[in-house]
C-alpha cells in the first residue's frame, strides 16, 4: 500500500465472523483476499474474516486456507467479543433467525443475504437491531450483485418512488428464456435447468414465485417507507405457463417475464401499494424484456429521476460476495457513528415507517392490462359474444388475434385460439369477466390469463 493510501487508513481491523462457508461464503473470502488493498483504502480500515462457522469444518478450512479460526458451532462466533460483524449465509427462516437475533443481542452488526428471513421476520429483526444500536445490512438479499438496495435507499433518496418492477429470480428467467428460444414446455426446461445447475433439486421457491416475492417485499418497504409485509404479497409462479402463450405473446410484440412489482397507488378513491409477483407480458422493445438467461434487472420509476434500470448477475459466488462486502465496507465506515446518523436499514427513519399510510392493496384492486387466450368453438358469433362480455364490463380491448385451425398449437378440429389484449382495468373486474366467459358453452378449455405491464 502506498503512503497516501496508508495515511487514509485508521484504526484496528474490523473482525468478521462468517456463518456458512458455502458458495457465497467462499466468494466473500476470495474477493476480500484478492482486493484487500483497495477495499481497505475505501473502508478506511482493514476488514478481516477472523472466524468461519460451518458444520462441515473441512469445507470451511478449505475456504480459509487455515488463515481464520474454523468452528462447527455458529454460537462460538457470536460469543467471541472480538467479532464486530456477523455475516449470516445459512439461509432459511429457522436457525438463521435465532442466530441473527442472538448476534444482534450480543451487539454485533449483521450482514445477511437471507431474503426469506428478512421478508418474513424483518420487522422483528430491524426493531431488535434498532433497540441495540447495531446495523443489519442486506444488499445481497435482492438481485445478488446489483446494488439495488443502495440505489433505492441512497441514490434515489430525493425521489418519491412511483413503482419498482424487476426480474429478480434468475432460475425462472433462465427457464422462460429457454422456453421462448426453443419452443419447449415448462416441465422439459425445468429438468434441463436442474441438470445444468440453474434450478435446485427442490425448485419450489423459485418456480412458484416465492423467492421473487421475498425480494419484491424488501424493495417495497424501502421504496415506500412501509414495514416488510410478505404475507400480503400476491404470489404466482411460472409453473402454469404454456409454450403456446410465449409464442403468441411474441407474435403480438411481447415477452413473458416473471416480474416482482410494487407500485404506489394514489387514486382519488384509493391509496395504497400493489405488491405482486406473477408472469407478465412486457413489450419486447423494453430493455428489460431482453434480459435473458439467469440475469436479473430492476426498473425503478421516481418522480424526479424518471425511469432507471439496473442490470447484472442476481446470484453466484462472487456477484453475491460483491454485495456482502459492500455492506461490510458500509458498516466499517459507519460503525463508530451515532446510530441516529447512520443510513436507516429500510431507507426511512424507523419512526417514519408506517403500514397504515400506504396499505398493501388486495389483488382485486390491482390495475393492470391483460392477455387472455380462449380456446373456443370455431363458429359464428363466438367472437361477438366474447368481446360483448368484455365491453359490457367497461374493459377496452387493445388487440385481438385469432389463430386459424392449422395454426392452433395442439389444435383439434373445429376449434380456434382467440387471443385478446386488454387495456388497463381492475383485477376484480377482470375476475368477474373471466367467470362469465368461462361459463360460455363455446369456451372449451380453462381461459389463460396473463397480466401485461407496459412499463412505460
Ligand atoms: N434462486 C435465486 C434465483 C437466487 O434464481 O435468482 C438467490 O435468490
Amino acid at each position: 500500500m502506498n503512503a497516501v493510501v496508508e495515511a487514509g487508513v485508521k484504526g484496528r481491523a474490523i473482525q468478521v465472523g462468517l456463518l456458512g462457508a458455502g458458495t457465497v461464503g467462499s466468494g466473500v473470502y476470495a474477493v476480500l483476499a484478492r482486493n484487500q488493498s483497495e477495499i481497505r483504502a475505501r473502508a478506511g480500515v482493514a476488514i478481516e474474516i477472523a472466524m468461519v462457522a460451518d458444520l462441515d469444518t473441512a469445507r470451511a478450512s478449505a475456504v480459509t486456507g487455515g488463515k481464520a479460526q474454523v468452528v462447527a458451532d455458529a454460537r462460538a462466533v457470536i460469543a467471541n467479543p472480538d467479532i464486530d460483524i456477523v455475516v449470516e449465509l445459512i439461509g432459511g427462516y429457522g436457525i438463521a433467525r435465532q442466530l441473527v437475533l442472538e448476534a444482534i443481542a450480543a451487539g454485533k452488526h449483521v450482514v445477511t443475504a437471507n431474503k426469506a428471513l428478512l421478508a418474513v421476520h424483518g420487522s422483528e429483526i430491524f426493531e431488535a437491531a434498532r433497540a441495540k444500536g447495531v446495523m443489519v445490512a442486506f444488499e445481497a438479499a435482492v438481485a445478488g450483485g446489483i446494488p439495488i438496495i443502495k440505489s433505492l435507499r441512497e441514490g434515489l433518496t430525493a425521489n418519491r418512488i412511483q413503482w419498482v418492477a424487476g426480474i429478480i429470480n434468475g432460475t425462472t428467467n433462465f427457464i422462460l428464456s429457454e422456453m421462448r428460444d426453443k419452443g419447449l414446455d415448462f416441465d422439459v426446461v425445468l429438468k434441463e435447468a436442474q441438470r445444468l445447475g440453474y434450478a435446485e433439486a427442490d425448485p419450489t421457491f423459485d418456480i412458484e414465485g416465492v423467492d421473487a416475492a421475498h425480494k419484491a417485499t424488501l424493495m417495497s418497504a424501502i421504496a415506500f417507507g412501509v414495514p416488510v409485509q410478505f404475507d400480503r404479497a400476491y404470489v404466482e409462479g411460472i409453473t402454469g405457463l404454456q409454450a403456446a402463450d410465449i409464442r403468441y405473446a411474441e407474435q403480438l410484440g411481447y415477452r413473458i417475464k416473471l416480474l416482482g412489482i410494487t407500485r404506489r397507488r394514489e387514486d382519488a378513491s384509493l391509496q395504497g401499494i400493489e405488491l405482486r409477483v406473477h408472469p407478465s407480458l412486457v413489450p419486447t422493445k423494453r430493455l428489460i424484456a431482453n434480459v435473458e438467461g439467469a440475469m436479473n434487472a430492476v426498473m425503478v420509476h421516481g418522480d424526479a429521476v424518471g425511469t432507471t434500470l439496473y442490470y447484472g448477475k442476481g446470484a453466484g459466488s462472487e456477484p453475491t460476495a460483491s454485495a456482502v462486502i459492500a455492506d461490510l465496507v458500509d458498516i466499517a465506515r459507519l460503525h463508530s457513528a451515532d446510530p441516529a446518523h447512520r443510513v436507516p436499514s429500510l431507507a426511512f427513519q424507523p419512526a417514519a415507517i408506517d403500514a397504515t399510510r400506504l396499505a398493501v392493496l388486495p389483488m382485486a384492486d390491482t390495475l393492470t392490462s391483460y392477455y387472455l387466450r380462449l380456446r373456443v368453438a370455431d363458429e359464428a358469433g363466438v367472437l361477438a359474444r366474447v368481446t360483448g362480455i368484455i365491453a359490457n364490463a367497461g374493459i377496452s380491448i387493445d388487440a385481438v388475434l385469432q389463430r386459424e385451425a392449422d395454426q392452433v398449437v395442439g389444435e383439434r378440429g373445429g376449434q380456434t385460439d382467440l387471443i385478446i389484449l386488454t387495456h388497463t382495468t381492475r383485477e376484480g373486474t377482470m375476475n368477474e369477466v373471466l367467470a362469465q366467459l368461462q361459463a360460455l358453452s363455446t369456451v372449451l378449455l380453462p381461459i389463460v390469463r396473463i397480466r401485461k405491464e407496459e412499463l412505460a
